[in-house]
């Protein structure tokens, strides 16, 4: 019997993605979220091909063993069937293990320039893009959509394009360009989805916590989970949905937290000043304050302190935060 495509753990958990996120989710955090653990593959933020790209200068943005052991597949984005074809090719070259096309960033000025989300006002251009980087490479090829661009209208048109131009599976973020973030991501669409087509299907938006992520199973009967700010939120889900699988309880503590920024600044770009690696942490932070009320409240008093060590930042914040002894991150 072939291998699944997106194949579960020993102990039946889902297969597990790092969500692409261009400007949070840089090589530094993928490779501490890699040492952090719990995730099976991660996918690049988007390298954009504009109108006479040089794909061999693009391509070299892309490092196959950043993360090694854990695959990394490269995700682009733009219009032009044969330059998204060469730079495939050239990211194959490159040791690519999969290539995913990008047809949801929302961004205007990409979209103006014809690429990302607005790829969903037009199928058969979506087709042309995605088929001409199929025939191009010999590995496997996957789109990651929103479900529309301003409404959902095309939903099944894209679903059918994009399942036509040979694609390995979809991972689909239910919420058209037009929603932004505004509305909560449609599940039912998921389920939809996989009901459709007969490719894999891979759940993405608002998994925030174990509950999401099985309920998200169970709900839409996707073959796996790719999560984006709930991760930045709470760098251990991924551990905790694999430990709800092998039955072990998995409670981060403040010491887990502190390690996992600790490793952060240290992949940080060697020319950064102590500055401006607080200043990538607090970054990180201002998003993790998410996860609660409490930690939103603390939030303006974090980002606007002013320490220049790293270790000093910590102490201030771990007195800010206390976040674990008020059992403020539990799901
Ligand atoms: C800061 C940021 C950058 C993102 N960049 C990308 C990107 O480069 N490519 C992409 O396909 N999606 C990108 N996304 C979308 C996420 O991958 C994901 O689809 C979306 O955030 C919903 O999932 P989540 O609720 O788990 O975050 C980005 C999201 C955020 C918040």
């Amino acid at each position: 019997m072939s291998k699944p495509v997106l194949p579960k753990d020993g102990n039946g958990c889902p297969y597990l993605q790092l969500a692409p996120m261009e400007g949070v989710g840089d090589p530094a955090f993928r490779k501490t979220m890699a040492a952090v653990g719990g995730f099976d593959e991660a996918v690049t933020a988007f390298i954009r091909v504009p109108e006479n790209a040089h794909v061999q200068s693009l391509a070299k943005r892309y490092q196959s063993n950043e993360i090694a052991p854990i695959p990394l597949a490269a995700q682009i984005m733009g219009s032009d069937p044969d330059l998204m074809a060469a730079m495939g090719q050239e990211l194959a070259q490159r040791g690519a293990l999969r290539i995913d096309v990008n047809c949801g960033c929302p961004s205007n000025i990409v979209n103006r320039r014809g690429a990302g989300s607005v790829l969903l006002k037009n199928p058969d251009l979506l087709f042309k893009v995605v088929n001409a980087v199929v025939k191009a490479v010999a590995i496997p090829v996957t789109i990651k959509m929103r479900s529309g661009f301003d409404d959902t209208s095309l939903f099944f048109e894209n679903l059918s394009a994009a399942a036509a131009s040979g694609i390995q599976y979809i991972t689909l973020h239910p919420r058209t360009k037009s929603d932004g973030y505004r509305r909560p991501a449609r599940w039912d669409l998921i389920a939809a989805a996989k009901e459709f087509l007969k490719i894999p299907v891979v759940g993405n938006g608002d998994i925030r916590n174990v509950a999401d992520a099985l309920k998200m199973l169970q709900n839409t009967g996707c073959d796996g989970l790719m999560i984006g700010r709930g991760i930045v939120m709470n760098p251990f889900l991924f551990l905790q949905i694999r430990s709800h699988f092998s039955g072990t309880a998995f409670q981060p503590v403040w010491e887990d937290l502190i390690r996992y920024f600790r490793v952060y600044i240290s992949k940080l770009a060697d020319d950064l000043s102590p500055k401006q690696r607080v200043n990538k942490v607090k970054q990180l932070l201002a998003l993790y304050c998410n996860s609660s009320e409490h930690l939103l409240h603390k939030r303006p008093e974090i980002l606007a302190a002013q320490h220049t060590d790293p270790d000093e930042f910590f102490a201030f914040v771990q007195t800010c935060l206390n976040v674990y002894e008020s059992g403020a991150n539990r799901d």
